[in-house]
């Protein structure tokens, strides 16, 4: 091959890379669209059930794991205190996570804030968080970027 082949076949492959990454980008082929529950769902196959139906549940009778409960303090507001109870919130799983967001949104003064408490969650642990490893600490599971305007929006919606 000579030399300047070589160079043409390698500005190609660039101009090819950089004109078809747009269109064939993440945003066609997002294996979440609708966030949180497009992937804390039920499977059958694995016999793993990470639904947020069935995590509240545990929450709301007490049953938090250590780990997650003090990710919860840590994000908490100042001068609330935990109960290391779940209130009642049935309710909000019609929208997750938007009604969730009703009591933990980020001026919240009665619940963690999501803005500190999913990302605690999501995003901090290394090798030992199973986010950081299996999904790359990416933040476009949730938040998702229109390649048109440059907006970040947040899908939410209830489990399938
Ligand atoms: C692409 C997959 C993915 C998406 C999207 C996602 N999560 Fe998670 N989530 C995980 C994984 C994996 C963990 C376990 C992290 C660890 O190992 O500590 C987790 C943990 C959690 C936990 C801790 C309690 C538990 O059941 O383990 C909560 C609460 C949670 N997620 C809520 C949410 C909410 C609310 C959203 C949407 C705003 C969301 N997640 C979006 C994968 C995801
Ligand atoms: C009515 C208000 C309210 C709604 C709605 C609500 N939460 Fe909470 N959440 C709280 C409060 C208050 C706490 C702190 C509980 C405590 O004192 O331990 C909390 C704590 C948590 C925690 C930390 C673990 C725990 O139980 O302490 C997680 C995770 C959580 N909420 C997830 C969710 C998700 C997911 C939804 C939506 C499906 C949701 N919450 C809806 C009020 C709410
Ligand atoms: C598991 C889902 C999830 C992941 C992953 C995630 N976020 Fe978030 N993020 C949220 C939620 C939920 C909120 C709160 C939205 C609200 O309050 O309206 C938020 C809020 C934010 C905010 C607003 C901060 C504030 O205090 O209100 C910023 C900035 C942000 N995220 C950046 C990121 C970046 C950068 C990443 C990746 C490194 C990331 N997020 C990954 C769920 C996530």
């Amino acid at each position: 091959m000579s030399i300047h082949f070589r160079k043409f076949l390698a500005a190609s492959l660039l101009v090819t890379t950089v004109c078809v990454q747009p269109i064939v980008g993440r945003t066609a082929v997002d294996p979440y669209p609708n966030g949180c529950v497009s992937c804390h769902v039920l499977d059958k196959s694995k016999g793993k059930d990470e639904r947020l139906s069935v995590a509240l549940q545990q929450w709301t009778a007490g049953k938090i794991e250590p780990g997650l409960l003090a990710k919860s303090k840590a994000s908490a507001p100042a001068g609330l205190t935990l109960k290391g109870k779940h209130p009642a919130a049935d309710d909000s799983l019609e929208d997750i996570p938007g009604a969730c967001l009703d009591c933990h949104d980020t001026g919240s003064k009665k619940a963690p804030p999501f803005s500190r408490l999913l990302h605690l969650v999501h995003l901090v642990g290394g090798t030992n968080n199973a986010y950081v490893t299996t999904y790359k600490s990416d933040c476009m599971s949730c938040h998702k970027l229109s390649t048109q305007t440059g907006e970040w929006t947040m899908p939410s919606g209830p489990e399938k």
